[in-house]
């Protein structure tokens, strides 16, 4: 089986990820930004796929993914999907114009050989969207959660080293997150905390599946008695109305391939 083992990254999806697909939807105003990247690519390989967020309809797109239960919520229609990892992609040398990788690189154990990987197969750009470790505790829960913030940190690759693996051209830019925004990572509820109240919510954000034990019933505890009181409003409130959050996602593109 070699790297395609049952889990292939760090979360296993089979326990922690059946309600991905209900929390974790495209938001369409950060879409419109990897769109805009893809450029005029016919052919995209969108990598770490999931259920197949941010696929765009307009071009021909396969999916790599190495989860059955991932691949198992895609819904009807979606691009075709190969199981693989990211660190050994079943594809000639730049055979697509265009590659993405959405909140996925923080889960490869091998981003470096994955990135090379996706550079090799790709003549176009590759996009990249991911959170900047150095930038998480700009979002209030990590007050509350500073288990989550190590735990993120730990997990997600230096953005500037993966700018840097996908060629001289890359380019990376701090993507606004919108106040209602339909992809549930964390920072998508920085004006909405009562969702953190809900596990289903958590459950969709693999970051609460590292923490040790009791962690995030005192987590969710504490933010409950805040919100009871009128404390996390006195002191957030105003996120409730602020139509974006610029926190730690960011869109890294590399340009076309050097021959
Ligand atoms: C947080 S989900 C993101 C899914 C989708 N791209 C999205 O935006 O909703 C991370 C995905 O990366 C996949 N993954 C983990 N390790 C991988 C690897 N080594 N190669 C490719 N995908 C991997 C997981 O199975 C999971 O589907």
């Amino acid at each position: 089986m070699g790297l395609l083992t049952q889990v292939a990254g760090d979360v296993d999806y089979a326990r922690h990820g059946t309600d991905y697909a209900g929390h974790r939807r495209t938001d369409a105003r950060i879409a419109s930004l990897v769109v805009a990247a893809l450029g005029n690519a016919h052919s995209v390989l969108n990598v770490g796929a999931g259920t197949g967020s941010y696929e765009p309809k307009d071009r021909t797109v396969v999916a790599v993914e190495p989860s059955p239960a991932m691949i198992g919520q895609r819904p009807a229609g979606r691009a075709p999907v190969v199981r693989a990892v990211a660190e050994a992609l079943p594809f000639g040398d730049a055979t697509c114009d265009a590659s993405m990788a959405m909140v996925t690189v923080h889960q490869w154990p091998d981003p470096v050989a994955a990135l090379a990987e996706m550079r090799r197969v790709t003549d176009g750009p590759v996009v990249i969207l991911t959170f900047d470790r150095e930038a998480l505790d700009r979002l209030w829960l990590m007050e509350y959660a500073p288990e989550l913030r190590a735990a993120e940190a730990a997990r997600y690759p230096d953005v500037a080293a993966i700018a840097e693996a996908l060629g001289p051209d890359s380019q990376m830019v701090e993507v606004p997150i919108p106040l209602d925004c339909v992809d549930g990572f964390t920072e998508a509820f920085y004006g909405r905390p009562e969702a953190f109240l809900d596990p289903s919510v958590r459950r969709s954000q693999s970051a609460w599946t590292f923490l040790e034990p009791g962690v995030e019933q005192r987590v969710v505890a504490s933010l409950a008695d805040d919100l009871a009181s009128g404390w996390w409003d006195e002191r957030f409130g105003h996120l409730r109305t602020q139509p974006q959050f610029v926190g730690a996602v960011r869109l890294i593109t590399g340009g076309a391939r050097h021959r």
